[in-house]
């Protein structure tokens, strides 16, 4: 996706820095960073509380951790059901995805200020991926 990022970036006049690393340790200073976004990345690390903690120890007093994620549907839904029927072919097919974790669990053990999540549902032909949350943290 590095070369679709760079092109629309360039087409609108925007300067990016693509830094190749690794969520799970970041090379930016303690408290260096005013704002962080994620996008469908904490169901494919391996240890999303630890990326997490890392984004944590990046933002400035007051910084914002974006995120959408999708995440484990309520317990006793269908879709839980599912979830749990598919995890292993979703994980060799969406290379180490997992399908079932709590991750605004994650987000909220992670020490921000504050946090607000949406839970909600899409409608799309990726079924255990369809129970969403997205919100905002704030360091
Ligand atoms: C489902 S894709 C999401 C891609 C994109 N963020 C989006 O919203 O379309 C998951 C991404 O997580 C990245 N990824 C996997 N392990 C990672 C890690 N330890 N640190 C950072 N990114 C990682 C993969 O390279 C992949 O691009």
């Amino acid at each position: 996706m590095h070369g679709g990022l760079l092109n629309r970036a360039a087409r609108r006049g925007i300067d990016v820095e693509i830094r190749s690393v690794a969520g799970d340790a970041i090379d930016l200073d303690d408290q260096s960073v005013d704002a962080v976004i994620s996008s469908l990345l904490l169901c494919t690390v391996a240890d999303p509380g630890r990326v997490v903690a890392e984004i944590r120890r990046m933002l400035r007093p007051g910084g914002k951790y974006a995120f959408l994620e999708h995440v484990v549907a309520p317990e006793g839904s269908l879709l839980r059901r599912i979830q749990h029927g598919v995890r292993r072919p979703w994980t060799w097919v969406f290379e180490g995805c997992s399908c079932e974790r709590d991750l605004a669990a994650v987000i909220h053990a992670a020490g921000f200020a504050s946090v607000e999540i949406d839970q909600y549902r899409i409608r799309s032909p990726f079924l255990p991926a369809n129970a969403q949350i997205a919100g905002t943290a704030i360091a």
